[in-house]
C-alpha cells in the first residue's frame, strides 16, 4: 500500500461524549464488520473495561475505506484511553497518529478532559478535527458548541461535522474529513528500523504482543530487534494488523500501525513508549518522549481471612504481566499477616485491579487505606520515601515532611464557582487563578494536596456540582506539610492497617469519623470494646461498642429447633468474614470504613 493513503489517528473526547460510538460507527462503516458482530464497543474489550463505561487499554484497528474520489484508504484508527490515570497511555497512543477526531457532546460543550486531550494532540502536532456529537438530542446546541471550540481551542469548526454516532448520522462526513485533513503519514522505509510501542499485553499463547507505529524502516518476522531503553533483543515471531483479530503481514513499514509478537515474556520488556528499532542496524535517534511511569497511589492488599497469600501473589504476578505501571512487594501487618504493598497510576487504576483480582481471580482480599508517596527528612538529614504509614519514624526523628502537590484545573459552570471553592478549600486547596472560558463557564485553577484528590474529592465534586463541573490534574512537585500519623486502637491494640497519615488540621475530624464509623461496623462482643484514635501515644478521639448482653440463642426461646440452627449458621459465616485482632472479631468491611470519608 502507498503510504499517501494511509491515515492514522485517534478519537478524543470528554467521558461520555460519544467516543466508543463513533469508533463502533466507522468501524461499521468501513464494513470491517457486519453489525451484528459489533459486540456494542469493539474496542473497548475488557467485560470490566465495558461495564465501567471506561476504555483502559488502547488498541488499534486497522479499516479499510472508499473514499468519495473512488480510492481506497487504510484508517490505523488508534483507541484511547479516557481517564487522567492513564495520560501517559493516551500521549503514546496520540503519538502514533498524524491526527485526532475531537468528538464534542453538543448538549454539553466543552469540558475539562476535552481541553487535556486537545493539549496533549497539539502536543504530539496533532491536525484537530472537530467532531460535533449527540445532534439528535432535542437539547443538542451545535451551533453554540462550535462558537465554543473555536473561541477557547481556536479551532475552525465551519466544516465541523454534525453527527449523531448513536443513530449513524453523517458518519460519512466525519470519514472524508480523515481523508482530506489528515496528513498522510512520511518516513523512510529504507532507514533502519525506528517503531512506538504504544501498546502492549500478554498473551498465554502469543506472548506479550506489542502495538506499534512504524515510523521508518520495516520490521518482519526473523529480524532480532532491540528495545531501546533496555537494550533487550528479541527475534521476531509474527507482525500483522489488527481488524476484529489479528492478520499475520509479511512485514509492516514506515507509516504502517499493526502489532508485533517476539516471544516476550512480561510487558516490563515493551513498555510503552519505548522504541523498537533493528538490531543489526540501530538507530541512532529513538523516538522522543519514553517515560518510565511511576506509580502515584499505594494501598496494602492482604488475602481475606481462609484466602491464601500464594494465590493472591500468582494472580498479582499474573496482573503484573499485563500491566506494567502495576508494582508489588511483599509486606506484613501485625494486624493482618502476609499480604502486599502494591503502587498504582491513580485511584481508578487501584479500585480496578482490585476489582479485577475479585473476579478473574475469585479472590477475596482486604485493602488497606490508599497512600501517596511521602518524602520525609529526617533529623539525621537522611531522606525517605514513605508509601505505607506504618513506616512513618517516630516523630521526634523527623525533621520534616513533603506531600505530593498536583495542579488541578476544574471546569464549571460559574454558578457553582462558590460551592467547588469551598470544597477545594476543604481539601487544603491553594487557589491559583480563575479562567472565564466564555460567559458562564470558568476553569479554576488549584494547587491540591494528592492526599486529598485520591481519597472522595472526584465525588464530592460531582455531588456539589449535579454532575457539570470536571476535573483534570497533574502531579507539580513536593511541598512541606504538617502532617501526622494517625493511629487507631482497638481494645487497646493499634491496628497498623487501618493507620493513615494525614494533615494535622484534619486528624481530630478523620480520627472521631472512622472510630464511629467502627464502631457501626464491628459487631458487639461479651466485652466492652473501645475504640480510640491517637496521634503518637494522645488520644484524640474515642468511642465504645458496648457489650453484648444476651445470647444470640435468647431470641429462640428455646423453642425452634430449625431456627437455632440457622442462627448458628448465620453466626458461622459472620465469622468467616473477619478477622481477629487481639480478642476482637473486626469484619473485612471495617477496613474499607477508612477508604471512606464523607
Ligand atoms: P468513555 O469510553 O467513558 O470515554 O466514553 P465515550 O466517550 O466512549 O462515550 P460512549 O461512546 O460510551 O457514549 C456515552 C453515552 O452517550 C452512551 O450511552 C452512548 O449511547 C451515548 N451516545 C453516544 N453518541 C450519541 C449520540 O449521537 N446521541 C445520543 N443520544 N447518545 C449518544
Amino acid at each position: 500500500f502507498i503510504q499517501n493513503r494511509i491515515r492514522n489517528f485517534s478519537i478524543i473526547a470528554h467521558i461520555d461524549h460519544g467516543k466508543s460510538t463513533l469508533a463502533d460507527r466507522l468501524i461499521e462503516k468501513t464494513g470491517m464488520l457486519a453489525s451484528r458482530e459489533i459486540k456494542s464497543q469493539v474496542l473497548d474489550n475488557m467485560e470490566l473495561e465495558r461495564e465501567r463505561g471506561i476504555t483502559i487499554k488502547l488498541k488499534a484497528v486497522r479499516l479499510v475505506y472508499k473514499a468519495k474520489d473512488g480510492n481506497e484508504y487504510i484508517l490505523n484508527l488508534i483507541d484511547t484511553p479516557g481517564h487522567v490515570d492513564f495520560n501517559y497511555e493516551v500521549s503514546r497512543s496520540l503519538a502514533a497518529c498524524e491526527g485526532a477526531v475531537l468528538v464534542v457532546d453538543s448538549t454539553q460543550g466543552i469540558e475539562a478532559q476535552t481541553l487535556a486531550n486537545v493539549y496533549l494532540a497539539l502536543e504530539q502536532d496533532l491536525e484537530i478535527l472537530p467532531v460535533i456529537n449527540k445532534i439528535d438530542l432535542p437539547s443538542a446546541r451545535p451551533d453554540e458548541v462550535k462558537k465554543e471550540i473555536e473561541e477557547i481551542i481556536g479551532i475552525d469548526c465551519e466544516n465541523a461535522p454534525l453527527i449523531s454516532a448513536k443513530e449513524g448520522i453523517n458518519i460519512d462526513d466525519v470519514l472524508e474529513d480523515i481523508i482530506q485533513n489528515v496528513p498522510a503519514p512520511i518516513g523512510d522505509p529504507n532507514a533502519p528500523l525506528k517503531a512506538l510501542i504504544f501498546d502492549s499485553y500478554y498473551d498465554s499463547y502469543k506472548g506479550v504482543v506489542c502495538y506499534i507505529r512504524v515510523f521508518e524502516g520495516v520490521i518482519k518476522p526473523g529480524m532480532i530487534i532491540r528495545m531501546v531503553s533496555t537494550g533487550k533483543t528479541f527475534e521476531v515471531t509474527e507482525v500483522g494488523i489488527n481488524t476484529n483479530r489479528h492478520i499475520p503481514f509479511e512485514s509492516l513499514g514506515a507509516g504502517e500501525v499493526g502489532y508485533v509478537t517476539a516471544s516476550i515474556k512480561n510487558v516490563k520488556e515493551a513498555r510503552v513508549g519505548d522504541t523498537i528499532t533493528d538490531d543489526d542496524n540501530p538507530t541512532d535517534e529513538p523516538l522522543p518522549g519514553y517515560k518510565k511511569v511511576i506509580p502515584m497511589v499505594y494501598c496494602g492488599i492482604y488475602p481475606a481471612e481462609g484466602e491464601d497469600f500464594n494465590s493472591v501473589r500468582e494472580a498479582l504476578e499474573k496482573l503484573q504481566v499485563n500491566d506494567a505501571s502495576f508494582v508489588f512487594e511483599p509486606e506484613t501487618s501485625v494486624a493482618l499477616g502476609f499480604g502486599f504493598r502494591c503502587g498504582f497510576l491513580g485511584l481508578l487504576h487501584m479500585e480496578i485491579t482490585q476489582e479485577r483480582l475479585e473476579r478473574e481471580f475469585d479472590l477475596n482480599i482486604i485493602t488497606t487505606a490508599p497512600s501517596v508517596i511521602y518524602r520525609v527528612t529526617k533529623t539525621s538529614g537522611e531522606v525517605l520515601e514513605i508509601q505505607n504509614p506504618t513506616n512513618l519514624p517516630d516523630s521526634s526523628e523527623i525533621s520534616f515532611i513533603e506531600e505530593p502537590i498536583v495542579s488541578a484545573s476544574i471546569m464549571t459552570p460559574t454558578e457553582y464557582v462558590g460551592a467547588i471553592m469551598e470544597l477545594c478549600q476543604n481539601k487544603r486547596g491553594t487557589f491559583l487563578n480563575m479562567e472565564y472560558l466564555e460567559e458562564k463557564r470558568v476553569v479554576l485553577h488549584y494547587d491540591m494536596p494528592l492526599n486529598e484528590v485520591i481519597y472522595d474529592f472526584f465525588d464530592a465534586l460531582k455531588s456539589k456540582t449535579r454532575g457539570y463541573a470536571s476535573l483534570d490534574y497533574e502531579l507539580k512537585g513536593y511541598k512541606e506539610s504538617r502532617l501526622v500519623k494517625l493511629d487507631i486502637l482497638i481494645n487497646g491494640e493499634l491496628v497498623d492497617a487501618f493507620s493513615l497519615i494525614v494533615h494535622e488540621d484534619k486528624a481530630y475530624e478523620r480520627g472521631r469519623r472512622i472510630a464511629e464509623r467502627l464502631v457501626d461496623v464491628i459487631p458487639r462482643h461479651q466485652f466492652a470494646v473501645p475504640i480510640q484514635a491517637a496521634i503518637g501515644s494522645k488520644i484524640i478521639a474515642r468511642e465504645t461498642i458496648r457489650a453484648l448482653r444476651k445470647d444470640v440463642l435468647a431470641k429462640c426461646y428455646g423453642g425452634d429447633i430449625s431456627r437455632k440452627k440457622k442462627l448458628l449458621e448465620k453466626q458461622k459465616e459472620g465469622k468467616k468474614r473477619m478477622r481477629q485482632i487481639g480478642s476482637v472479631d473486626v469484619p473485612n468491611e471495617a477496613f474499607l470504613t477508612v477508604l471512606k470519608y464523607d
